[in-house]
């Protein structure tokens, strides 16, 4: 709680939007997610107004909000350490590089192409580092919505029932080999459980992440040493149903 002052529960609420579940999901569904899910220039020009740029995002909650599930000190390396080293290594890259940097994280790995061959491959993991942490902070949270919405009807429909695509998923985030990341992304019209390599976005492919499971050890070691399944586990504790239905409708339209 060092280098992120942590909020008040209410000031924690408002920006989860902990209570828009259910009835409140019409107003996920408005303007404001259609905007945030506009698909990403091709070409290298100014990031949208909103969207992610190259400071660590601040946590909605205390480092040691998610207890027992996930540590306070996992928590504090991960986010003020880890993810900051991808921010700050994908800076070092892009210095001689304005148009780049001023196109944001999420444009570049969208299109690595306008990416320079000598920088690409520390771009491809430090900008899709920084662009995973920031994703995976707001799926992640203390208060956790519930799978009410039209995002678990969706996944009815797609995996049979909301037990089948949980175990989908754990599979596919135990099945990930050394270090990656496990899905559930919007990916040709449909919801999809994938896995990605190291900081490989769905993005890069034309997928819309909608969940995300950092499966690093460096996300689990302390607390769960090599017990994967068991943080996997945990994952389903701190699942920010809220979070996942706003993005849900933003691949929607995205
Ligand atoms: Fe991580």
């Amino acid at each position: 709680m060092k280098a992120n002052s942590p909020m008040s529960r209410r000031e924690a609420l408002k920006v989860l939007g902990a209570g828009a579940v259910a009835a409140g999901l019409a107003a996920v569904t408005g303007k404001s997610f259609a905007a945030d899910a506009a698909a990403a220039p091709a070409a290298p020009v100014a990031a949208p107004a909103g969207s992610l740029g190259w400071e660590l995002p601040p946590l909605g909650f205390a480092y040691g909000a998610l207890e027992p599930h996930i540590d306070a000190r996992t928590m504090e390396i991960h986010h003020s350490k880890h993810h900051q080293a991808y921010i700050t290594n994908a800076k070092k890259l892009l210095e001689g590089h304005p148009d780049l940097l001023a196109a944001g994280p999420e444009a570049l790995i969208r299109d690595f192409a306008q990416v320079p061959e000598g920088i690409r491959t520390g771009i491809r993991n430090n900008a899709g580092g920084h662009v995973n942490h920031a994703f995976f902070w707001k799926v992640i949270a203390p208060d956790t919505g519930a799978s009410i919405g039209q995002l678990g009807v969706a996944i009815a429909g797609a995996f049979g029932s909301m037990d089948e695509f949980k175990k989908q998923f754990s599979a596919a985030a135990l099945k990930r080999f050394g270090s990656g990341w496990a899905w559930l992304a919007m990916k040709g019209g449909a919801l999809q459980v994938l896995s990605t390599a190291n900081q490989d976005s769905p993005l890069s492919d034309g997928a819309h992440p909608v969940i995300g499971l950092d499966v690093w050890e460096h996300a689990y070691y302390l607390h769960y040493q090599n017990r994967r399944a068991d943080y996997v586990a945990a994952f389903w504790n701190v699942l920010n149903w809220t979070q996942a239905e706003r993005n849900y409708h933003a691949a929607l339209t995205g």
